[in-house]
């Protein structure tokens, strides 16, 4: 892989992104709060965004994909707007900045070969110059993921395992030479196995070709595996983040401790500890004023419900948006 420097750097400014639903728009509904988050830059770095289902993940990787506008805030590529690019800035936005998907098989068009999808990307960016450069460059990407081109190439996405589909989005990314890859749950429809051969994937496109990626995940223990720095979401809002090695090991804010204490124990005599995130039993509505964690967290006090607390710097440079973070154990 060419050693050259990948120092794309994409960062949301305190954006939020708020929906609007039922009869004229009258229902809203924040996703996403307020969130600061940059990627890339000099060194390149892998964060994951981690939080259960309906803490804004998703909304998160579309905002900084450009797929979605913020309604308060920004997005910037290269210290550049997103949403006031021109065509020649949008079009090194698209090219540096790529996604990989949870659900591979709906990134593909059925009636066409899986050659198709890798060939259109190179024709559409102009980036090799013959039909037999485009073939030298995809498989190239497709041996970088692990797939040997000659049982890939020639497929219909129906003719592939759901993790050859996800290596292939993942080679597709890669065509583009891209600095910032979004990777949105892209091992949880895959087994054990072949979820760490894409995070040893993952990892690799980081060491060696110095790509930046941002993680997205509900599971902490594969964030633990290949992040940087950790992001938790809950309710749209960033409630926690920092260097992976302290935020998994020492949370501070309730909600990460919750989340950790749900991964399950590989003692068959320790219970799993869902209590906290039994996401059924929350209900919909979260608390208009005050932390929205506050309905679930074991610590909560009266003075918790009155003001959202701000996502503040603890000593130890992490941010922690909780007005009596945990004690360090
Ligand atoms: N297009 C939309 N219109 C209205 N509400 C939406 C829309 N997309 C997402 N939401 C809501 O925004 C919140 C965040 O959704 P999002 O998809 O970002 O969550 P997520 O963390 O990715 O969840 P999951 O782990 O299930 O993928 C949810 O409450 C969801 O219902
Ligand atoms: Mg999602």
């Amino acid at each position: 892989m060419t050693a050259q420097r990948k120092d794309g750097r994409l960062e949301a400014n305190a954006a939020s992104v708020v929906f609007h639903s039922g009869f004229g728009g009258r229902n809203s509904k924040t996703a996403l709060k307020n969130a600061s988050l940059a990627i890339g830059g000099d060194k390149p770095g892998i964060v994951a965004v981690v939080g259960e289902s309906g803490s804004g993940k998703t909304t998160l990787t579309h905002l900084l994909l450009g797929f979605r506008s913020p309604t308060a805030g920004s997005v910037s590529y290269r210290g550049i707007d997103v949403a006031h690019m021109n065509a020649d800035q949008r079009r090194i936005f698209r090219r540096e900045v790529q996604a990989v998907f949870q659900d591979p098989f709906e990134a593909f068009n059925p009636f066409y070969k899986i050659d198709h999808a890798l060939f259109t990307p190179l024709s559409v960016f102009g980036i090799t110059r013959d039909a037999a450069e485009a073939r030298a460059k995809i498989e190239k990407a497709l041996e970088t993921v692990g797939l040997r081109p000659g049982e890939t190439l020639g497929k219909y996405p129906h003719q592939l395992s759901g993790g050859q589909r996800q290596r292939i989005m993942i080679a597709r990314a890669l065509l583009l030479d891209p600095h910032i890859i979004l990777a949105d749950e892209p091992v949880s429809m895959v087994d054990a196995s072949l979820r760490s051969t894409i995070l040893q994937t993952l990892l690799r496109l980081k060491d060696e070709a110095g790509i930046s990626l941002v993680y997205v995940t509900h599971d902490l223990t594969t964030a633990y595996q290949v992040a940087d720095r950790v992001v938790v979401l809950y309710a749209g809002s960033i409630v926690e983040s920092g260097d992976t090695q302290s935020v998994i090991v020492t949370p501070r804010h309730p909600y990460t401790r919750a989340l950790i204490d749900a991964i399950p124990s590989p003692d068959p005599d320790v219970p799993w500890n869902l209590e906290d995130v039994d996401t059924e039993e929350r209900g919909t509505g979260f608390p208009a004023t005050g932390c929205a964690f506050a309905p679930r967290c074991p610590h909560a006090t009266a003075e918790c419900t009155k003001a959202e607390p701000p996502l503040a710097a603890l000593d130890d440079g992490r941010l922690v948006r909780c007005i009596r973070p945990l004690v360090r154990a």
